[in-house]
């Protein structure tokens, strides 16, 4: 890592992301000393967003090149393979005819992996030689090309459609666990920043209501999914384009009260003791219902 980049590490806050002040103090850390780090946590809390951050910071003399976790992904993808042309006309084990994989091109820079865990075990074990050893070997080539990069992987414990991480893959990393907005404050600056406008008031009041409405869920001991800062966002949205599209030129309560139903609806999961009682389109209006009339509005404002 160049002098420079260790320089404007020091002095970044990772603007784009709000809050989150430990995270970033253990993300800076493992960043100076080179450790490979993995950002753990549930879907839509700015773990991409982090990460992108670093590569705004690293410049453009430093390469940051990122990879999209999947189970499609191959190791020939990320280490390399044999361009069946150039072997034709190099001999197969020249090393003209391999063609690098994308791992290569972070050399000296970030590589940074994003759901990490959703990779086949056969690709972690190809990246276990070159976390370790900062170079790859290839086959039947002799030749280790340098990898020389710092390693920022992102991961959701949660995800049950994918791989575990194996101990001996988890014992090269550090982990950075992140979570949820720490205040409502910050939540609200978040969708302020972040969230799109169309030409209409969303008044400060309803705001905080939509943003501790998707709170208040995220503490219910009903559900086992909880809504991230998507759904905030995607109620603030959603919100405003009704407004929009009935002539109106500020967000109203039965506005966000539409959007609940397909905002919400899909990003909780009840628990078993409740799932046979209700749908969670149903869970979540009622939950609605009885957050607005808690503040005292009537049901006249949105039913
Ligand atoms: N603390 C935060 N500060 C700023 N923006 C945030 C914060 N948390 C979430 N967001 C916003 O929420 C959205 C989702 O963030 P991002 O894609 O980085 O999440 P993620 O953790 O990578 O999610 P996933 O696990 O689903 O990939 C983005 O619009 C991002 O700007
Ligand atoms: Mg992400």
């Amino acid at each position: 890592m160049d002098n420079q980049f260790k320089q404007s590490l020091i002095n970044s806050s990772f603007d784009d992301i709000l809050g989150q002040d430990a995270v970033k103090k253990q993300l800076k850390s493992a960043l100076v000393m080179q450790r490979n780090i993995i950002l753990v946590g549930p879907p839509g809390i700015g773990k991409t967003t982090l990460a992108k951050n670093v590569a705004k910071i690293s410049g453009n003399h430093t390469p940051f090149v990122r990879i999209q976790g999947s189970p499609d992904l191959t190791a020939e993808d990320l280490i390399g393979d044999i361009d069946p042309i150039k072997a034709m006309e190099f001999g197969p084990s020249s090393r003209e005819a391999f063609t690098k994989g994308k791992i290569f091109k972070a050399n000296k820079g970030v590589l940074f992996f994003d759901e990490l865990n959703r990779c086949s075990e056969k690709l972690q074990n190809a990246l276990l030689q070159v976390l370790e050893e900062k170079k790859a070997t290839i086959g039947s080539y002799d030749v280790d090309l340098d990898a020389d990069f710092i390693f920022i992987g992102t991961m959701n414990p949660e995800d049950t459609s994918t791989e575990k991480l194996s101990d001996v893959m988890l014992d090269r990393f550090d982990l950075v666990y992140a979570g949820y907005p720490e205040t409502t404050e910050i939540e609200t600056a978040i969708i302020h920043n972040k969230g799109k406008k169309l030409d209409v008031n969303y008044p400060e009041n309803l705001l905080q209501l939509t943003v501790n409405y998707v709170r208040q869920l995220r503490d219910s001991d009903k559900l086992e999914k909880i809504p991230s800062v998507r759904a905030t966002l995607g109620l603030y949205e959603q919100a405003q384009s009704n407004a929009f599209l009935e002539g109106k030129q500020e967000v109203e309560l039965k506005h966000i009260f539409l959007a609940v139903k397909s905002v919400i609806s899909h990003r909780i999961r009840l628990k078993p003791s409740v799932k046979y009682l209700k749908t969670p389109s149903e869970f979540a209006l009622e939950k609605f219902s009885q957050f607005c009339e808690h503040l005292g509005y009537g049901k006249q404002g949105y039913g």
